[in-house]
């Protein structure tokens, strides 16, 4: 099988990702019969992390743990990555001991460098750009609660970043609309979205009509991991897009809400709203676990059954 990679969203078809919603509700099934389920045993993982993570991390680690593998947890402080050895290089030395590696870093460039010099899959962690991992978990939680996601509002209020930019590709491909609010100098940029139908998303001024008749109501923290230095600047632009409960009353009454956490509350988001009856940002963070798995054995094994 050559080996596949999955950098973006876009990098999966919408087949492959109907296969890995099945395979990731069967795989939390036996988790949840604690049945033992090791296809991916003497495999390992290794896990470069440039930002900081929980769930990513706690998940990938214990999910690959769960399912035989094992883990090598490498950050930019204590590698030779933070000595700048060159990322081609780390590549080509890692890629031939382990058997797949997952990366979370700055620009969407240094995991495509990283991944044309790799002989082994790679999986993008979060970049500045994408998130692919966090909207796979996402998708399968609305699935989950609701059913299929084509044909369905999800209503994103803030930022335009790497969860909206990979909100725009997951609805390409697989046929819901976005419905975008950021402020005025944060919008997406179309360009590294690399959406390919104008259909599936509409830009609103204001978050109020972005999230009247959604789904789904979305949000993430105002300033992403890298940009730091912008966090005066953007509590000010960003104060009128917290998702409140007026917000989630113009929602559908059903419209559920999510978030990929870490969250501020007061910010991005109201207490009420995130520990309400329509949040499942609980669900959300556990099942990355869920959907990672089935990943990790989709691009080792291929398609399985069992
Ligand atoms: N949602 C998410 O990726 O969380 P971490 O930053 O904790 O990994
Ligand atoms: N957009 C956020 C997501 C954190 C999981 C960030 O990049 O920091």
């Amino acid at each position: 099988m050559a080996i596949r990679h999955y950098l973006q969203f876009s990098d999966l078809t919408a087949g492959e990702y109907a296969w890995l919603f099945e395979r990731a509700a069967i795989i939390k099934r036996k988790f949840k019969a604690y049945e033992k389920y090791h296809p991916l045993a003497d495999r390992t993982l290794a896990m470069i992390f440039e930002k900081a993570s929980t769930r990513t991390r706690v998940s990938f680690e214990a999910g690959m743990y769960q399912m035989g593998g094992s883990v090598v947890h490498l950050t930019t402080g204590d590698s030779q990555l933070g000595r700048a050895e060159p990322i081609e290089d780390s590549a080509k030395v890692i890629g031939r001991m382990v058997d797949l590696v997952m990366i979370r870093t700055f620009g969407q460039d240094k995991i495509e460098r990283f991944a044309a010099h790799s002989r082994v899959p790679v999986i993008n962690g979060l970049t500045n750009e994408f998130h692919p991992c966090q909207i796979l978990a996402d998708i399968f939680t609305f699935i989950e609660q609701r059913g299929s996601i084509a044909g369905k509002v999800v209503a994103w209020v803030g930022d335009g970043n790497n969860m909206a930019n990979t909100w725009l590709q997951a609805a390409d491909l697989l046929g819901f609309k976005v419905h975008l609010s950021t402020p005025r100098g944060y919008e997406v940029d179309q360009d590294v979205a690399g959406v390919r139908s104008r259909d599936s998303y509409k830009v609103f001024k204001d978050p109020m009509d972005a999230c009247r008749g959604a789904d789904l109501v979305t949000t993430d923290v105002w300033t992403s991991m890298g940009y730091e230095a912008e966090n005066e600047e953007r509590r000010k632009a960003f104060a009128d897009w917290c998702v409140d409960e007026d917000m989630m009353r113009v929602a559908k009454p059903d419209a559920l809400f999510m978030h990929c956490l870490p969250a501020h509350r007061g910010e991005e988001v109201a207490a009420e709203v995130i520990d309400g009856p329509q949040s499942v940002v609980w669900d959300e963070a556990e099942n990355r676990m869920h959907v990672q798995k089935a990943l990790m054995e989709y691009l080792l094994l291929g398609k399985v059954t069992g």
